[in-house]
Parts: structure tokens; C-alpha cells; sequence
């Protein structure tokens, strides 16, 4: 038959399944019949909700990928770890301090850090994981934040860690510090919010809130675009 899809086949579950080659992990789950309520977010490589873990054949390495960034292979032994069990500390952002053990005293497990990397090497984000760890470790608050900016807190590092860290808990206690009490206040977001709490957008909102798809398609594709 012409233009049929060349076909692979993946295990999912352990279960054997015959999907086009061209489908990524999650679509091919979507194609063998899974509905993903958990698993599935953004399906662009931004949420972090999609962690899989898989093997081919005649490989022992175990590897991991986001299963919306990813394209089936042949053979490939797979099943998604939608949320790893993970210690988190509670607290309250406001009463944080900027202090260098700051981090330390609500992860302390962060000393634990046995050097090995693993971390690293299984971030499907390509940060250097272990090196984030290491500025929380020295208190570098700023420098910790700025390395863990692009994680999508899948958790793949955490299943890796023989110390048991929590690292992309241990990333975003760090960024909200930063954000909190060491990022100078924006001038244009303070006046925006200023803007937005004397109603100066309430009449723009009610006509969107009123509009009917055909108007809202209208609308948008007649917006005004900065050049
Ligand atoms: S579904 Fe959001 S990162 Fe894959």
C-alpha cells in the first residue's frame, strides 16, 4: 500500500506495540490506546510531566527522555515515570533570608553530594545539575538559581541520586530566594500591576470576556504587532 508508515516496535509497560517510526514516545502511547491523565502536559519540553525511562534492546544502559521531545526507536523497552516520590520543605518565600545557609538548612542532604554526576548525565534539559548543587552547597544563592533556571522538574535526577538529594527542589528553593529578596524590583512590572489594580484594563477585558470565537479570531489576527 503506498505511503503506509513504516512501523517499530516498542514495549510499553512490557507490552508489545507496532507504531509508525515517525511518533514520539507520547504519541505513540496515545496511538497504542493510553489516555494520559497523568504524564502529559505541555507536550512541548517545558513542563516537565512526561519523564521516561527506557532500554533497547541489546543495550544494558538504562536511558531517559522526555516522552514529548522524543521519537520511538526499535525495540525500546519503555514506561514514564510521571512523579518520583521527593522530599519537599515546606516554608513561607516572604520569611526567607538571602543568607548562604539558607538553603542548606531546609535541604541539608545537599552535603550528602557523592561527586558522581549522575545527576548531570541524566537531565534530559542538558543543565549541570551537579554544578547547581555545588553553588547551594557554597551558598551562592544568585549562581544556583541562574544554573537551574531551565528545569522542568521531571525529577529524572532525583531517581539517579545515591544521596538521595532533591535537586530540582533544591533549584527552585533557590530561584525563589532570588526572585524574592536578591533580584532588583522591576519598575515596569510594579507600575503594570499598579495599572492593572485601578482597573485601567477592565473595559478591554469585558469585551474579550463578550466576544464569541469568531470575534476573538478577528480580534487577534487585527491585533497590533510591534515592529
Ligand atoms: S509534556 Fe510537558 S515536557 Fe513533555
Amino acid at each position: 500500500m503506498a505511503n503506509e508508515a513504516a512501523k517499530v516496535n516498542i514495549y510499553i509497560m512490557g507490552k508489545k506495540y507496532s507504531v509508525p517510526d515517525s511518533l514520539t514516545i507520547l504519541n505513540a502511547m496515545e496511538y497504542a490506546g493510553y489516555q494520559l491523565k497523568r504524564g502529559c502536559g505541555c507536550r512541548a519540553g517545558f513542563c516537565g510531566a512526561c519523564a521516561t525511562v527506557y532500554r533497547t534492546a541489546g543495550d544494558t544502559e538504562l536511558k531517559v527522555a522526555l516522552a514529548c521531545q522524543t521519537i520511538v526507536e526499535p525495540e525500546m523497552y519503555l514506561t514514564q515515570i510521571p512523579f518520583f516520590p521527593a522530599q519537599k520543605a515546606e516554608y513561607d518565600v516572604a520569611q526567607l533570608e538571602p543568607k548562604a545557609a539558607q538553603i542548606a538548612q531546609y535541604y541539608p542532604e545537599i552535603f550528602r553530594c557523592l561527586g558522581c554526576n549522575s545527576c548531570t548525565k541524566v537531565c534530559p534539559q542538558d543543565l549541570n545539575v551537579m554544578q547547581y548543587i555545588a553553588y547551594a552547597q557554597r551558598g551562592e544563592i544568585d549562581k544556583a538559581a541562574s544554573e537551574s533556571f531551565d528545569c522542568v522538574m521531571c525529577g529524572l535526577c532525583v531517581s539517579r541520586c545515591p544521596a538521595h538529594i532533591v535537586h530540582y527542589n533544591v533549584g527552585i528553593l533557590a530561584r525563589r530566594i532570588y526572585g524574592k529578596h536578591i533580584a532588583p524590583p522591576s519598575e515596569h512590572l510594579r507600575q503594570r500591576v499598579e495599572e492593572i489594580e485601578n482597573g485601567k484594563f477592565d473595559a478591554e477585558l469585558e469585551e474579550l470576556m463578550r466576544a464569541d470565537l469568531a470575534e476573538l479570531k478577528e480580534m487577534y489576527n487585527s491585533r497590533e504587532i510591534e515592529k
